[in-house]
């Protein structure tokens, strides 16, 4: 999980490949950190995430998982009768994947790919778009400026499929009780997200920003929270459920 608090604060750390390597060097302690936390209710955002997904979908349909991470959804999917293509930028990230999903790659049932977005294209070659793109927990984060990102995942998105994308809430009432988030959102003004510097850097987009950059692939069709808040309700947020809309 990308930090929420100040704990990890690092000025040193940025670009694709450090988050690669934080995430290689947290892949077999994530699951714990992550699903395992009594703390936060990520269970349920999961849970509501992947319902939300499996209906965009359609029964049985592709998705394409991307920045899977362990695995946890991928085989959450395919259990339910999805055919899924998994991506991860971090190889340690997606080696905890291949050992959970054995089976379902053996089947046929997920594929996968990891290191640069390249590998993914080049896995998902000609084959036929999936009807959903999910990106959970945060990975859009990762990315400062998601535009060019959006565009080259629209080729391989059915035309007017969605990608649902679960995303840090920019205004989280928690967290901006705390100096170093407005330090952070100062720094960052203009840039269209909060920069948060760390042993990996996030950037929590503004949804205005995040609809300039899905231009002209997609349209952001709703903004809520897990159990269905507004944007107007969500400062009590950490996590907000973004849905584009690919144009036909
Ligand atoms: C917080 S984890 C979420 C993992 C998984 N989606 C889940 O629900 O548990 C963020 C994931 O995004 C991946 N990631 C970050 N930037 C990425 C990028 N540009 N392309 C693909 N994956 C990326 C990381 O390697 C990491 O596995």
């Amino acid at each position: 999980m990308p930090p929420t608090s100040n704990e990890w604060l690092d000025p040193a750390a940025a670009a694709p490949d450090a988050t690669a390597r934080f995430y290689d060097a947290v892949a077999p302690g994530y699951d714990a950190q992550v699903d395992g936390r009594t703390d936060v209710d990520n269970l349920r955002l999961r849970e509501a995430f992947c319902q939300r997904v499996a209906a965009a979908a359609g029964p049985g349909a592709s998705i394409l998982d991307f920045g899977c991470g362990t695995g946890i959804d991928a085989a959450w999917y395919a259990a339910r009768g999805h055919r899924v293509h998994a991506y991860d930028l971090s190889p340690g990230m997606m080696a905890v994947l291949r050992e959970r999903c054995s089976g379902e790659i053996a089947a046929g049932r997920i594929t996968t790919a990891a290191g640069p977005l390249e590998a993914m294209e080049r896995a998902l070659g000609a084959g036929d778009p999936v009807a959903a793109i999910a990106a959970n927990f945060a990975v859009l984060n990762h990315v400062q400026d998601p535009g060019p990102l959006l565009q080259r995942l629209a080729v391989h998105l059915q035309p007017g499929s969605a990608l649902v994308a679960n995303v840090l809430n920019p205004f989280y009432g928690r967290d901006m009780r705390h100096g170093w988030w407005w330090r952070s959102a100062l720094r960052s003004l203009g840039q269209g997200a909060i920069r948060m510097e760390g042993r990996v850097t996030t950037y929590r987009h503004f949804i205005g920003s995040l609809r300039r950059a899905a231009a002209p692939a997609f349209a952001i069709e709703s903004v809520c929270t897990a159990d269905g808040r507004s944007l107007f309700g969500s400062l009590g947020a950490n996590h907000l459920f973004v849905q584009f809309r690919r144009r036909s």
